[in-house]
């Protein structure tokens, strides 16, 4: 088995978007992936400190390494292109949201841990969570782009829609790990 090799994801992914359900094939592009979590450390470095990075962004493809700090929460957001989150260590609380007259209220969820990936449809609202006192490594593909595409935001009370804010993001998980670090 070759070491993991983040220009041959790409490609892979790339190929994916040629098949009849694209989300389908980049999720068992992942599971092989997310199966061997120390081939990865060894591409990207082991998870160390919180934050998110893209791997690749094209109109059509997305991929980012995510690392969630101990007890973050981040805000509810869609995508409007499916997702494939694949978890190599630690462990992703998702809970899912759906539209209400006055925003969005939360409608179950799951618990992905280490070695499973999760796919979610363009439509799927979700906050994400890491339960643990440990970094949660993640790679997330998703079928646009995720920097460009018209998306929205809510608080954590489901209110407040508003355009996705990268931004956003980078703070709540540069808060997270600061609080963590701080003990
Ligand atoms: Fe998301």
């Amino acid at each position: 088995v070759a070491a993991f090799d983040v220009d041959e994801l790409i490609a892979s992914c790339a190929a994916a978007q040629g098949e009849p359900q694209p989300g389908l094939a980049v999720r068992e592009i992942l599971e092989r992936l997310v199966s061997r979590p120390a081939d990865i450390d060894a591409a990207l470095g082991s998870a160390t400190s919180g934050g998110m990075r893209s791997l690749y962004t094209s109109p059509d493809l997305t991929i980012l390494h995510i690392v969630w700090p101990p007890g973050v929460v981040l805000f509810p957001h869609d995508h409007r292109m499916w997702a494939a989150n694949g978890i190599y260590g630690g462990a992703e609380d998702n809970t899912y949201f759906r539209r209400v007259a006055d925003g969005i209220e939360a409608a179950g969820g799951a618990e992905l841990r280490a070695g499973e990936v999760a796919l979610l449809g363009p439509e799927a609202i979700h906050a994400v969570a890491n339960p643990r006192r440990a970094y949660t490594a993640a790679i997330h593909v998703y079928g646009g782009d995720y920097f460009h595409a018209l998306r929205s935001q809510w608080d954590l009370d489901g209110r407040g829609e508003r355009p996705f804010d990268v931004d956003a993001l980078h703070a709540t998980l540069a808060a997270a790990d600061d609080r963590y670090r701080e003990g």
